[in-house]
């Protein structure tokens, strides 16, 4: 069944990498979510997609030379626009979350699709979900467009799958090969690059014995074609919609 990955949770009804998105995509029916983290001055984990904050809060500066504190002081929802034009979630007391927020939260059965941003993540990540009840529960996989981070991530810890993102237009085979190679379950490429015919390529990853997810897909008829060429998943803004194209997943 494939698997519907809400991309930094429901990003197009409430701000992504907050918690309000990841809750939405639940109640919207994904099965899993997707997340980008990074590392802040003093070593903890946070959500957030680019390396600074300014595009998605009222505050600027880099994660990585920001604490916790200066980073939780910022207005997540500030930049956040609705299909109306209004910004509903501005001054709403939206903050930045931390990667153990979400862990605590996540609830049984929905799957965690961690993308690992910045290098220097990679082993507080690991460490995190150490003894964690997702780990335990099979429930999360890590993911990057950096070999050296999956490489580094399953050396850590093997019994986490990874997976290896690729950038547009990156070719497929050899990617599929760097994954045979290297131990990576999955490989995710740009959705585009599966072609009108997804068949031939979703056949190489079969012959290869990998899985294959795809970023990002919000059209209904494309989600339903993939899904019937046995794509394990993909990552998409529309929840809602993934889960009406596809159907009720196994949990519900
Ligand atoms: O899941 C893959 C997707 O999240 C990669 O793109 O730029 O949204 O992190 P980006
Ligand atoms: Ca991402």
């Amino acid at each position: 069944m494939t698997v519907v990955v809400a991309h930094r949770g429901a990003s197009t009804v409430a701000p992504e990498n907050t918690m309000e998105a990841y809750r939405r995509a639940v109640e919207m029916g994904a099965d899993a979510i997707e997340l980008d983290v990074q590392l802040s001055a003093d070593g903890e984990l946070v959500l957030m997609h680019d390396e600074t904050i300014e595009r998605t809060t009222d505050l600027t500066g880099s994660i990585a030379s920001m604490t916790l504190k200066e980073l939780r002081a910022a207005d997540a929802g500030f930049h956040f626009e609705a299909a109306d034009g209004t910004s509903p979630f501005r001054g709403k007391g939206l903050t930045i979350p931390t990667f153990a927020e979400i862990i605590d939260w996540l609830p049984e059965g929905i799957g965690l699709v961690v993308e690992i941003k910045a290098r220097a993540a990679t082993a507080p990540t690991i460490e995190a979900l150490h003894e964690s009840r997702v780990r335990a529960g099979g429930a999360v996989s890590l993911i990057s467009f950096e070999e050296a981070i999956i490489d580094e991530a399953r050396g850590l810890d093997p019994a986490i799958p990874t997976g290896y993102l690729l950038v547009p237009s990156q070719p497929i085979e050899p990617a599929l090969t760097y994954a045979v190679e290297h131990g990576h379950a999955a490989v995710h490429p740009y959705e585009g690059d599966l072609g009108l015919d997804p068949g031939p390529i979703l056949s190489l990853a079969t012959a290869y014995g990998r899985l294959m997810g795809c970023y990002v897909v919000n059209d209904p008829a494309r989600m339903q074609q993939l899904a019937a060429y046995g794509l394990w998943g993909f990552v998409t803004d529309v929840p809602d919609i993934g889960r009406q194209a596809l159907g009720p997943s196994a949990s519900q």
